[in-house]
């Protein structure tokens, strides 16, 4: 069975688990380094991963990159409009050429169904490294960033502030697996799937979704945020305005427990989803949790090459 992560549910907790052990280990053991120095075993050398961008990128772009090199292999960028993909050529075309050709695919793309079409036609690994449903890749990172600062995540209250979107979905998705709760701050109309706050409910989760930010932040351990108008959506006036009330201030994060973590996926917007003062704050742990992005993504690729 070749090995896609097309979601956090294809892995499970205890395999998340175990790949957020393995990142940590891995970090510690080359911590003064060059950064492109191989570790040690070198466990995918030889091994080429394909990344197709149908969106913008600079974190997965450049941690899976360097995550390839860190681990003995190599990556090599795919932008869809100078590809045939972008021309028209088939999902399924593409994943059978790959194939052929190299170890492993990560996709960034708009539609999740062709993330899932390219790992029903590909003999290798397929990664999603962000499609409009999830964001998988990115919440391995956020856990690790978590669980580095000594927050065990069991029981863990994160808070969601502003738009109920992909990052939310994996965020829910991973607290079913690894059974922590959230509290959902969003206005009427951009509230995440019900499938995925279902999903976290079913696993005995606590998810509490309100109107009211102050209620959503109040005793969370974590507040997470990101931007209001995500890829390949309009910069709609009436967002913004709906969104506002949810921004992340000093005075909302005063609501949170004092040692509570502020994290954001990035790119940010600076005076829209969070203040100054809090990306720029003490409790702001966001280039801990871009740096994690290579560490986790090593033991994402890794998994998939059952090597986890
Ligand atoms: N957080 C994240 O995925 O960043 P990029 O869009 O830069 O890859
Ligand atoms: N929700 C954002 C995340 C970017 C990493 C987007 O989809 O654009």
């Amino acid at each position: 069975m070749v090995r896609h992560f097309t979601d956090l549910s294809d892995a499970g907790g205890d395999v998340i688990a175990a790949m957020i052990n393995d990142a940590q280990d891995r970090k510690a053991a080359r911590a003064e380094w060059p950064r492109g120095r191989p570790d040690e075993d070198q466990p995918l050398q030889g091994r080429v991963l394909a990344m197709i961008f149908e969106k913008s990128s600079t974190r997965t772009r450049a941690s899976f990159d360097m995550a390839m090199r860190q681990l003995g292999g190599s990556a090599m960028v795919m932008e869809s409009g100078t590809m045939q993909l972008g021309r028209g050529e088939t999902i399924a075309d593409t994943a059978r050429v790959l194939s052929r050709m190299v170890d492993a695919i990560m996709i960034r793309t708009d539609d999740h169904a062709k993330i899932e079409e390219m790992a029903r036609h590909a003999t290798v690994p397929v990664i999603n490294g962000l499609s409009d449903r999830s964001h998988p890749c990115q919440i391995v990172a956020d856990l690790l960033t978590v669980i580095e600062r000594g927050k065990a995540l069991p029981g863990l209250e994160v808070a969601w502030l502003g738009d109920g979107n992909n990052v939310l979905h994996s965020f829910l998705e991973a607290a079913a697996l690894m059974k922590f709760n959230v509290r959902i701050g969003t206005p009427a109309g951009y509230e995440p799937e019900t499938e995925f706050v279902d999903m976290a409910r079913a696993a005995g989760c606590v998810v509490t979704q309100t109107r009211d930010a102050a209620e959503a932040a109040t005793g969370a351990d974590v507040v997470v945020t990101d931007t209001w108008i995500s890829m390949g959506q309009d910069h709609a006036e009436e967002k913004l305005a709906a969104m506002a009330p949810y921004r992340v201030t000093s005075e909302l994060m005063a609501k949170a427990r004092g040692d509570a973590l502020f994290l954001h996926c990035l790119p940010a917007h600076i005076g829209e989803e969070v203040t100054a003062e809090v990306f720029e704050g003490p409790q702001s742990v966001v280039f801990d949790e871009a740096e994690n992005r290579i560490h986790a993504q090593k033991s994402v690729l890794l998994w998939c090459f059952g090597l986890v």
